[in-house]
């Protein structure tokens, strides 16, 4: 049987439909899939201050972790009776820092990176000091900002 110039149009047109069918669904279901893989960007809230603790919690000599937003700080009220506070996350690799009350210093266990209580960094691998907060008492709250 010989396929006659319209029996080739509706074919070819029933193809389109077809492939355009099949490419509408691939479409429908990968989307969503890329849109659950991909994320949109959600920039964080920018926090200026944070209550890291109260007065009196602390002994002299000794330190605490605290949230910072999403990023950890240190709290350190010093031998002399000083708070001093900074961002916890070493410079060398990120990991979180420790108050060592036996050097009386800021240490990192990951890679022995350490640092003064000013944040400089003094030895081991760290690049850079720790970024520095300033602290102030209100009331009862030790109250961290960024400077
Ligand atoms: S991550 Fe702190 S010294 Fe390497």
């Amino acid at each position: 049987m010989e396929k006659t110039g319209l029996d080739v149009e509706r074919r070819r047109f029933i193809d389109i439909l077809l492939g355009s069918g099949l490419v509408a669904t691939l479409i429908s279901v990968i989307y969503p899939v890329i849109e659950f893989l991909i994320p949109p960007k959600v920039a964080e809230a920018e926090q200026n201050s944070v209550v890291a603790g109260k007065v009196g919690e602390l002994k002299p000599n000794s330190a605490k972790i605290f949230k910072f937003g999403s990023a950890p700080g240190i709290l350190i009220y010093t031998a002399s009776g000083e708070y001093r506070a900074f961002a916890a996350t070493c410079t060398h690799l990120d990991c979180i820092v420790q108050y060592r009350p036996d050097r009386k210093q800021i240490w990192c266990a990951c890679h022995n990176g350490q640092y003064d209580l000013t944040g400089r960094n003094t030895g081991g691998p760290p690049p850079r000091p720790l970024d520095v907060y300033k602290v102030n008492l209100r009331g009862e709250d030790i109250v961290v900002s960024k400077a």
